[in-house]
Order: C-alpha cells, then structure tokens, then sequence
C-alpha cells in the first residue's frame, strides 16, 4: 500500500461504546474504535476512589439504580457526539484525535462527555493504530527507543477508602530496586505479600482484602503496618532498605476534616506539621523510599515544607496534589513542591494530556509512575503506556485479584518479548540512599 493508501486505511470509521463492569461491581465505559482498514482497537476506564477535586470528571447517571453509576450517558455522549467527531480521522494521529476529543467534550474538566468516556476513547485509537501498524501498544509507542521495563510497586496492606477505612493510610507498599529484572521483582515481591499474610494470619488480624487486592488488617495502629510489613521482608529472606523498600500513599486529601487531619485508627487529630512530623519520623525510622500525597490536596505550604524537609531523601509524589495535569506539574517544580508525578490516565482523560504531564516531569527532573486506579478490569494498557512512554516506575495495586495480575501478568511478557535486551529500572527512578543515581 502507498503512502495515502495507509493513511486511508487507518481512518476511522466507527467508535462504539459499550457497558462493562469494574473490579468493584461498578458500570464503566468500554469504547471500540474501527479502522477503514477493518482493524479495531478496545479499551476500558478505569475509575477512582481517592479522587483528588481537581480531577477531570466522570460521567455518571445519578439517581438510584446502580448506586447512580450507571453510564449511559457516557455511552450516548460516544455515540450522538464522539463517533461523528472522530469519523475520517487518522487514528496514527494521537494529538489530533485527542484534540477533536477535546473540543467535541468543550469544558476544562470534561463535564459533558466525562473522562470515562474519553479515557476509553483515547486508548482504544492508540490501540488500533498500533493494530494498524502491526504492533503491540508498547511498540509502537516506543519507536526506536530502548525499552526500560519499569520498577513495580506493590501493595501489601491497602486502608483508607479502599478498606473500611481500617487503616488510615491507604497503600502501604514494597519496591524491590535491586531485582535484576521486572519478572524477578514481581518474584521478591510475591514472597513479601504471602508472608505478610502469613504473619497476619498467625496474630488473627487478617479481616479481609482491600479494593486494589491488599491485605485489610485489623492494626490498632497506623506503624503497626509498618512494623509487620518489616518483619514480612525479612520473613521472606530479604534485607529491609536493601532489596525491598516500602513505598507509602498516604492519601492525606481523605484525612482532612476542618483543616486537620483524622487518624480515626489512633482517635487523634494532627494539623499539617504534626502529620509531616509523624511521617517524617516513619521515614528516619524505616526504609521508606517514596511517600505519596503525605498532606491533603489543599494544603500547599504543607507539602512545600515536606518537599523541603524530605525531598532530598525520598520521593514524593503528588496524586491527588498533580492530577495527572502538566501546568500544575510545572508549577508544583517551579515552587519546590514534590519530587515526582503518578500519572492517571482519567485524571485528565486523553493520552496526549498525560503524555505532557510525564514530558513536563522529566524536563523538571521530577521522577514518574504509571497508575492503575482503585477500580479496574482487564484493561492492560496502562502497562503498555509506562513501557512505551519509558516511565520508569509502575504502580497497579496488590499481588491478588485479575484486575491486578493482568497488569503483572502482560509487564512479564514484555519483558519476555525484548529478551536480553530487556533493561530493567531497579533503582534509578529512586532517591537518596535507595536510588543508583
Ligand atoms: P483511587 O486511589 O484510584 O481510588 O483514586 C489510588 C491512589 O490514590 O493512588
Ligand atoms: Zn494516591
């Protein structure tokens, strides 16, 4: 085929939306883009429960049945308005799709056609244009550019809003920097997860599994995570602050009551310096590598004053404070606040604009991962995004559950694809005593 045909082949000529159910139970958006050419892509939304305010918004039909979850109008917006906005576009043309995406929802936080239904939108065209050329996603992003295979994070104990609230810290989490591949750091981490369990299990305190597949323990206090999860790594053969470090996600937004912050778990409330103080005493004490929203969304001097004191040592992540958006990326480096970005796809809804979140990251040497969210399916692309787009850390929730292990699961094919040539981030992304840099 010339040069015209290809394009002609790759337009596209129909975007379909269908409903399908999240790891939760919950309706979300599957969108299915066809090319000319016959070739399709598909992708599925995943959906949040920590959102931050600034998120971009979902699309959701309110009202009674199904928890007012339902998306049908996220799936009337694909049909009445995305399907003859993107019909003869170029699916090889991610900006211009995203940009007609854009302008056909016309809102800075996509109230009208939602970020469920673009997210889906958005990825399923990255996914047939790579069909289109006749590669897998990771590919056909990645160019001639080497292939990295991210650092995973993985979580072990899940609280805040993913588990009853039990915990108050949502995610505590392990690295393992020093595995010589992704597939072994998976290895390592599993080890540490089933002997988390294990130690649970033995003091009666295993209440059940959090929403990103975690255990849900039964602590009276916050530490007490931390205390087990030590004892869990060295349970499992391994060195804590060597080859495991912890990862924590505070989640602080979800703390926040009149300003303060709630540990319901210890009956206390601290204000901004007393929980940065806490924190900032967990991270002297254990090998805590990265903390991820250690204060709340609104409290700026708070986490300039954390990024100060502990930007040196760890990474520090803003969620719920960066929202995936590359202006407050840019502003957050300019003022000194944060180290690094987790990237969400339906934080802001196309792939362009997290792409530029991730490219403002790096020209401010701000680290970055790639982000599944609370609720999920069997959706890989995020896995696909960090490989092509060479984010060196990947963040998809626990080592239990389908919705997570297909994430795991395809990283390792991956890595199996490339062969020898297959690099793997280990340390590099970190900071201070535990990064390679
Ligand atoms: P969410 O939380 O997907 O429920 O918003 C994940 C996170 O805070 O990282
Ligand atoms: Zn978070």
């Amino acid at each position: 085929m010339d040069g015209a045909g290809l394009v002609t082949a790759a337009r596209i000529s129909a975007v379909r939306g269908r409903r399908v159910w999240d790891s939760r139970g919950n309706p979300t958006v599957e969108a299915e883009i066809r090319l000319a050419s016959g070739v399709t892509g598909r992708a599925i939304a995943p959906a949040g429960a920590s959102r931050g305010s600034r998120e971009a918004h979902e699309r959701r039909d309110g009202g009674m049945r199904l928890q007012g979850l339902d998306v049908k109008h996220a799936l009337a917006g694909i049909r009445d308005t995305v399907d003859p906005a993107l019909k003869g576009l170029d699916a090889r043309d991610q900006e211009g799709v995203d940009a007609a995406l854009i302008e056909a929802d016309g809102t800075e936080l996509r109230h009208r056609l939602g970020t469920n239904a673009l997210v889906a939108v958005s990825m399923a065209v990255a996914h047939a244009a790579a069909a289109a050329d006749g590669m897998p996603l990771w590919r056909h992003l990645l160019g001639e550019t080497e292939a990295v295979l991210p650092l995973p994070e993985v979580q072990i104990f899940g609280g805040g809003a993913h588990a009853g609230r039990r915990i108050d810290i949502q995610d505590f989490m392990v690295m393992a920097p020093k595995a010589q591949r992704f597939a072994q750091a998976l290895e390592w981490s599993a080890e540490v997860y089933h002997a988390a369990g294990k130690l649970l299990d033995a003091r009666g305190l295993r209440a059940g599994v959090a929403d990103e597949g975690g255990y849900w323990p039964a602590f009276r206090e916050n530490c007490e995570a931390l205390d087990v999860l030590i004892q869990a790594i060295e349970t499992a053969g391994f060195t804590p602050g060597e080859e495991i470090v912890i990862s924590l996600d505070v989640a602080a937004s979800e703390l926040r009551r009149n300003g303060r912050y709630r540990l319901e778990l210890e009956g206390r409330e601290l204000d901004s310096d007393a929980l940065a103080e806490l924190i900032g005493r967990w991270i002297e004490t254990y090998p805590i590598a990265s903390v991820e929203d250690p204060l709340a969304e609104d409290d700026d001097a708070g986490l300039k004053r954390f990024t100060e004191a502990y930007g040196e040592q760890v990474q520090i992540v803003g969620d719920d404070y960066l929202v995936t958006d590359a202006a407050r990326v840019s502003a957050a480096a300019a003022r000194g606040v944060c180290n690094a970005v987790l990237l969400k796809p339906n934080q802001r809804g196309t792939l362009t604009e997290t792409r530029a979140a991730w490219e403002t990251a790096k020209e401010n040497r701000f680290g970055a991962i790639v982000s599944a969210r609370s609720g999920e399916t069997e959706d890989v692309s995020i896995v696909h995004l960090a490989l092509g787009w060479g984010v060196p850390q990947l963040k998809v929730g626990s080592f239990s559950r389908s919705e997570r292990m297909a994430k795991w699961n395809e990283g390792i094919r991956i890595e199996e694809t490339i062969g020898d040539d297959a690099r793997f981030a280990g340390a590099r992304p970190l900071r201070g005593k535990y990064g390679s840099a």
